[in-house]
């Protein structure tokens, strides 16, 4: 056995479990054979309403006790399997320190890049480890070779912190912005790539897109507007933010066609927080500035948009049990979960009692788990702290210009019976 694997066998072996003991809670006696049941059932198993499949999958999150978690869409639980296997790393590189930094840090790093780009269908010469998508898309925004005047079209719904990004680079390059109106709930896709495409001219650089939307949960047809708008303009760059779409609403992420992808594994792949990629097809990866000065690595080499410092390794090596984790339930099967939950509570919710869905629930392609209610005369933040004082189930209230609700994101580690729960809550006058 060669080093590296020794310490990915070791941190899953029974010494392990010896040495962190029940502090993690009581829910899993043996991670190793409980992930083998998960994985070695039939498909007819894993379908979405199979409640005693379910029920040992979310048997793998230590839930809160005195509240029912419903806004999973801020980061997820980590499953016991890849918490316990995270914490022995911990405990691992705290005793080496510096002699596993000058020693196997390297590896642990690549073998993590190969492990995550095999995941996401990727190469991993393309793969950038960061901490999260923030990240990711500032090393793209700030690094871009812009020219004073450069158009770059970005969605009304796109996330914050990526938009700040763009206007600080608007003062900075002297890029003009321009905003595509996404429909709430559209009719077609059509109406989203008109939305986009309209704003395409040949000063266009980059078009940035938001697969799938974190306020709502809307899945946009990135493949399909990136078609439109190269017809137009086939030298703009694509940048697609996959924050919430990676292990989540697409299986390979590899199959956007885009120059730049970045998201976060500490949403629904469930790593330790603070794990996050970038994708960067090979005719970028010279032409990017880094976001920390690099000039000792080659300028075709991804590994110089990740001079970071001092990285915690553990971190990167927990990556491939929650990869293992994933792959143990399937793509298919998760998503298909997550999808039953939503559907579980609104088909009985969405136009009862005064509550509106505004994500497009109804159509099974354009959403996972996330979605939007609105309360006729309530403001979403003060229907959110209604829903947890009255009821003990945490959301959150968003009030956004295009978007005001309470967003409610169900996540693997919840039963039927907290969709039930809620559901009754949310009927009771
Ligand atoms: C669509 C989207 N993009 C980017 C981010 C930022 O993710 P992170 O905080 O992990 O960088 C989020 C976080 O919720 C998001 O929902």
């Amino acid at each position: 056995m060669n080093r590296k694997s020794f310490v990915y066998n070791s941190m899953l072996g029974l010494g392990g479990s010896l040495i962190v003991g029940d502090s993690l809670g009581s829910n899993v006696p043996n991670e190793n054979e409980s992930l083998k049941a998960l994985e070695s059932v039939s498909a007819d198993s894993k379908k979405f309403d199979n409640e005693a499949y379910w029920k040992k999958v979310s048997k793998f999150f230590n839930r809160p006790k005195d509240f029912i978690q419903f806004e999973h869409g801020y980061f997820s639980h980590q499953p016991i399997s890849t918490l316990k296997f995270h914490q022995l790393a911990e405990i691992h590189i705290n005793t080496q320190t510096s002699e596993f930094m000058r020693t196997v840090q390297e590896t642990e790093i690549e073998s993590a890049r190969k492990h995550l780009s095999e995941f996401l269908g990727v190469d991993s010469e393309t793969l950038v480890l960061t901490r999260n998508t923030t990240e990711s898309l500032n090393i793209v925004i700030m690094g871009f070779p812009w020219k004073s005047g450069d158009e770059v079209i970005i969605g009304n719904q796109d996330y914050g912190s990526m938009v700040e990004a763009f206007e600080q680079a608007s003062v900075r390059f002297g890029i003009v912005i321009k905003v595509a109106n996404v429909p709430l709930l559209p009719k077609n896709d059509e109406e989203i790539i008109d939305a986009y495409s309209q704003l395409v001219t040949s000063k266009t650089r980059m078009l940035h897109l938001t697969h799938t939307i974190n306020l709502t949960g809307h899945v946009i047809p990135v493949n399909s507007i990136v078609e439109r708008c190269k017809i137009l303009n086939d030298h703009l760059a694509v940048a697609v933010d996959a924050a919430h779409s990676t292990a989540h609403t697409i299986e390979k992420i590899g199959s956007l066609n885009a120059d730049f992808i970045a998201g976060s594994l500490h949403k629904w792949l469930c790593t330790p927080l603070g794990l996050g990629y970038l994708v960067m097809k090979k005719s970028y990866i010279d032409q990017i500035w880094p976001l920390f000065g690099d000039v000792g690595m080659s300028k075709t080499n991804i590994r110089r948009f990740e001079h970071q410092g001092t990285r915690p390794i553990h971190s990167l090596q927990s990556i491939r049990p929650a990869i293992d984790f994933n792959n143990a339930i399937g793509f298919d099967a998760k998503l298909k979960r997550l999808q039953y939950l939503k559907e579980s509570f609104l088909s009985k919710v969405d136009g009862q009692n005064g509550i509106q869905c505004i994500s497009p629930w109804r159509d099974i392609d354009r959403g996972g788990a996330v979605f939007c209610i609105q309360k006729h005369g309530m403001k979403p933040v003060d229907f959110a702290k209604k829903i947890m004082k009255d009821f003990r189930i945490f959301t959150v209230g968003i009030d956004h210009p295009v978007v005001q609700g309470v967003r409610i994101t169900p996540h693997l580690s919840n039963t039927i019976d907290d969709v039930n729960r809620f559901i009754e809550a949310m009927l009771k006058r």
